[in-house]
């Protein structure tokens, strides 16, 4: 380990947390991607289980980020920027999930199912773009700035406080 790059618990379970969301941004994917897929019950289970990964996992990371990792890079790069720029992807994927969780509803009660289902597939595409993209920067840019200009002891902090917000 160098002195410019400092692991911590609380990076690597950030890191990891990364990881869990791109398999079901694949999951996400893969539930709404063969024509006909509003039909199928394994689409509904995936669904499922990437909406219990929105409210349980995501939103407990995001949380994380937020009150602890965020906080912390602010005290050294300041607010406007990177923070804010992270922040707004926050807010964006939620007006998504949003928008999915509507278009998931009204399919319910469409008599065009084919045309809502294609919407659903459009606004899944968004989302998977919008949180791929988010954690590449967050893996290639943010954390690595964390870890360069963070002390040891502020890194300490960070995973203290991250598995206070997990409790
Ligand atoms: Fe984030
Ligand atoms: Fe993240």
């Amino acid at each position: 380990m160098s002195e410019t790059a400092q692991a911590s618990d609380g990076m690597i379970a950030l890191r990891k947390a990364h990881d869990v969301g791109l398999g079901k941004l694949q999951l996400l994917s893969d539930a709404v991607e063969a024509t006909g897929w509003e039909d199928r019950p394994e689409s509904a289970n995936r669904l499922g289980e990437v909406f219990q990964f929105f409210e349980g996992e995501l939103r407990l990371h995001f949380r994380q980020e937020e009150e602890a990792l965020f906080p912390a890079l602010e005290k050294v790069v300041g607010r406007q920027g990177v923070i804010m720029a992270m922040l707004a992807e926050h807010q964006s994927l939620w007006r998504a999930v949003d928008a999915l969780y509507e278009k998931v509803d009204e399919l319910k009660a469409a008599d065009d199912r084919r045309k809502v289902a294609r919407n659903i597939g459009l606004v899944a595409e968004h989302i998977v773009w919008l949180l791929r993209s988010h954690i590449d920067k967050e893996n290639s840019m943010l954390f690595p700035l964390a870890e360069r200009s963070l002390s040891a002891r502020e890194l300490d902090q960070i995973s203290e406080q991250l598995s206070a917000i997990e409790r």
